[in-house]
């Protein structure tokens, strides 16, 4: 096996695995369409929190670019020319009526398809509806080559499976599962793969098979996050406490409730369901075939205007107070906005009549929202204090004697359980929880 590959899309995945590879004695190339993105990496200046091994993503991206083991354009035409080995990781995003954005992937593989040579060796590791590897992915690459897939070059499907934030320790820790378009695509793959990983790789019998364990693996979670909100829900309606309810029920051994949250953020789990529905064509047929699934993620994406309805009756309605939310990314300790229900519980609130402040040093503040710097300050004028996620650089025991010392006027929404151990907190009428 060559050591020396290219990666197509540098984002939350690509990034670190260029990375991965690189600090593992490959010479890699990676190419983005977005400037910006490409300027930030030249400039080592990434707001991504990964590390590796402890190392800061941005420190391990300088030491990589000077000693020349990674290489970063925005123009396929300038990767190196000897390259074989190419991975695919771009995303496709959806819109509120989960219609597949194809156009990125679709892109990526007409970029690449220009430069395939007889050899190559291309894997995707996008997120894609079951049939995109052998369809748009090899249809594009064939047509921008001139090529024949499976004949003159390889082509295999491994699915991504990291999470933001331990893409490292992920990349070489992680079981992958890979398929391919023929034997010797598939091995080819396993053998790419596993000079990161340390796993043994589970070959799959089809593209097709890793494909939809993909989706299932997020959408099974989408499904027991929908147990674990609606629990609480339930709970909430019968006044008893959510926290403990779970806590009760998983000392059944076969039991894994999960915690309840202020819904699912991400690219990975809310897009799991729109990108089984976009494997099939009949939409009827989806309903038939995948109903808990439907209603799982349609009671996960209702999840922020839930919590907002409770908000507002806990607050005696919302026009014109003052939220301050502290962290607004899509999970803990995370600086991605993207898919973030913090922020869809912010927009539900605006939209109620409230005026959202936020106040996080890691993610960055949508420009609808007010940004705040001083959580001191905040607790003299706002109206309700939410903490929808832990962020880093909070002092969490400062928050909780700055809150309390305006609790009362202060309405506490505890969406992380932060004072859960608070007994005497609890029970107050200026508290909310899940
Ligand atoms: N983020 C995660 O934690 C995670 C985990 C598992 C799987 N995945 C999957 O991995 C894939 C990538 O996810 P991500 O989070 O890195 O996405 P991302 O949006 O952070 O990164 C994608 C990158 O691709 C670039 N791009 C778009 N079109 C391009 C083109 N034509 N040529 C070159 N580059 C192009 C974008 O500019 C962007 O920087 C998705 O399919 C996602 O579902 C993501």
């Amino acid at each position: 096996m060559e050591n020396e590959l290219a990666v197509i899309g540098l984002g939350y995945v690509g990034l670190p695995l260029a990375l991965t590879y690189a600090l593992d004695g490959f010479s890699v190339s990676g190419v983005d369409i977005d400037l910006q993105r490409i300027e930030s990496i030249r400039t080592s200046s990434l707001g991504m929190r990964e590390d590796f091994d402890g190392v800061p993503v941005n420190d391990v991206l300088r030491t990589c670019l000077a000693n020349g083991s990674l290489s970063v354009t925005s123009k396929f035409d300038e990767l190196p020319k000897d390259v074989a080995t190419f991975i695919i990781t771009v995303g496709i995003p959806i819109d509120k009526a989960w219609a597949l954005d194809m156009s990125m992937l679709q892109g990526a593989c007409a970029g690449l398809g220009m430069l395939l040579k007889r050899g190559d060796l291309v894997i995707c590791r996008s997120t894609v509806p079951v049939g995109t590897t052998r369809g748009l992915v090899r249809s594009t690459l064939e047509r921008a080559s001139g090529l024949v897939a499976g004949k003159d070059f390889d082509l295999a499907y491994s699915s991504e499976r990291i999470a933001e934030g331990h893409a490292y320790d992920e990349f070489r820790n992680m079981p992958l599962v890979v398929g391919g378009i023929n034997t010797r695509s598939l091995d080819r793959a396993t053998e790419v793969l596993g000079a990161v990983n340390r796993e043994p790789v589970f070959k799959a019998s089809s593209i097709e098979l890793v494909e939809a364990a993909k989706m299932f693996e997020n959408a099974q979670r989408d499904v027991n996050i929908a147990v674990a909100d609606q629990l609480a829900r339930f709970a909430n309606r019968f006044g008893i406490p959510t926290w403990e309810l779970v806590e009760a029920c998983n000392t059944h051994s076969r039991v894994k409730i999960l915690m309840p949250g202020i819904g699912v953020g991400g690219h990975c789990i809310p897009y799991a369901s729109p990108y089984l529905f976009g494997s099939l064509s009949d939409q009827d047929e989806c309903v038939d075939l995948l109903p808990t699934f439907l209603s799982a993620r349609q009671a996960n994406a209702a999840q922020p205007g839930y919590i907002a309805g409770r908000m507002s009756r806990k607050m005696g309605g919302l026009t014109g107070k003052h939220v301050l939310f502290v962290g607004i990314a899509m999970k803990d300790y995370s600086d991605d906005v993207s898919v973030s229900p913090a922020v869809d519980l912010a927009t539900a609130l605006a939209k109620a009549g409230a005026e959202v402040h936020v106040l996080d040093s890691i993610a960055e503040t949508p420009k609808e929202f007010q940004c705040e710097k001083d959580i001191d300050a905040g607790s003299l004028w706002a109206d309700a204090l939410v903490l929808p996620i832990r962020q880093a650089n909070v002092d969490y025991d400062h928050l909780k004697s700055v809150a309390l010392a305006a609790a009362g006027r202060l309405t506490l929404c505890d969406f992380r359980g932060v004072f859960e151990h608070d007994a005497d907190v609890l029970e107050q009428p200026w508290y909310v929880r899940l």
